[in-house]
């Protein structure tokens, strides 16, 4: 077992409850009610461990965070222990007097959700009327309290020929960043892949778009952009390796090395209820079970980008082949790459498919 350093950042899952419905939400198709919920001192518990096992960031996510009401006293909390604090909201709820007291409390920067640049479309993939307007206000809001801005763009086959205007908008709203990112296929958004992958040609148009406004935005606007995994040659690093810099505690207080670990059946994930973090992150199976190289099948084991994207990703392996530690059947070097080549061929054929909302079931 490779020596293991301590983690850099934790995304803090506040809750599953949101007002949007989008059909790509990374949350797991079982969503937790609110009954399951930590509460806010089992949070507050959290970030000290936290802090204590060495974190540097942390984000506070969900479903859509400010539905908490603890939210500044967590915030104050992080603050209190030196941990830097990012807010990752769909700005559907809320505006100028919690941001302001966000920023007080000791919030350092704001991701903000768009579903799309323009108004009816926005909203009829967030599946609520009157979102995009409010995100419009809750954007001025985080300017007004002096917070930096990111914007936080997912791209699909329903928005992507409105990229120009995605980064024309984050300009205009004051965003210091836009990051774009293409949908992955987990959870939500796989149920939903056929409606939401993008054509080749639509890609490629996209593409051209981000990397020319790179060179005119340079030292104005950083843009990040993520593109569809399906369509490379070589995985992306997920999580940047697993259990090698990130955890996620989930609502119900269960701890995953990424978002959609829950779905490998035979890993069992502890819980901050149950256990410490530092032992969590030290001491579990389910941490363990992927880190490094020790657990990688050909082809990865003698491949020279092992430690480089780590055999890309576990739940999307085991999403398309039924076994979690494959090679990522995105790499054209996997055995099962046909398995996305076929998944590609289907979406080109497929017809525009209506969208499953993500919902509590
Ligand atoms: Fe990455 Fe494995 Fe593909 Fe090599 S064979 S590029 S390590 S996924
Ligand atoms: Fe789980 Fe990539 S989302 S390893």
């Amino acid at each position: 077992m490779p020596a293991v350093d301590p983690p850099l950042a934790l995304l803090a899952e506040l809750t599953h409850r949101c007002p949007l419905a989008c059909p790509y939400c990374s949350n797991p198709v079982e969503l937790e009610r609110a009954s399951g919920e930590l509460g806010g001192e089992e949070w507050q518990r959290v970030l000290r461990e936290a802090a204590a096992l060495g974190v540097l960031q942390v984000h506070f996510s969900g479903g859509e965070p400010m539905v908490r009401r603890e939210l500044r006293t967590l915030i104050a909390e992080a603050a209190s222990h030196g941990l830097y604090s990012n807010l990752i909201t769909s700005g559907a709820l809320g505006g100028e007097r919690e941001i302001a007291a966000f920023a007080e409390a000791g919030l350092r920067h704001v991701q903000l959700s768009f579903q799309d640049h323009e108004a009816a479309n926005a909203d009829r993939i967030a599946g609520l009327a009157g979102a995009f307007e409010r995100k419009l206000k809750f954007a001025a809001a985080v300017r007004a309290a002096g917070l930096p801005l990111t914007l936080n763009m997912v791209v699909h086959r329903q928005n992507l020929d409105g990229i120009a205007e995605m980064i024309d908008m984050a300009q205009a709203l004051g965003a210091r960043r836009v990051e774009i990112a293409h949908v992955q296929y987990y959870a939500w958004a796989l149920e939903n892949r056929a409606a939401l992958l993008p054509s080749r040609a639509q890609l490629d148009e996209a593409t051209r778009i981000v990397e020319a406004a790179r060179e005119r935005l340079r030292g104005v606007l950083a843009i990040d952009y993520v593109v569809p995994d399906y369509y490379g040659v070589r995985p992306k690093g997920c999580m940047n390796g697993w259990g090698r810099q990130f955890l996620n505690v989930m609502p119900s207080g269960t701890v995953v090395p990424c978002h959609a670990a829950e779905t490998i059946p035979d890993l069992s994930f502890p819980s901050v209820r149950k256990q410490s973090l530092a032992d969590i992150w030290y001491r579990s199976d389910a941490f363990d079970r992927f880190r490094g190289t020790d657990w990688m099948p050909e082809p990865c084991r003698g491949c020279d980008r092992r430690e480089i994207d780590w055999g890309g990703c576990r739940c999307q392996a085991l999403a398309l082949t039924g076994d979690a530690a494959r090679t990522d059947p995105v790499c054209a070097l996997s055995p099962d790459h046909t398995l996305v080549e076929a998944a590609l061929g289907e979406a080109a054929a497929a017809a525009p498919q209506p969208f499953v909302y993500r919902q509590f079931r």
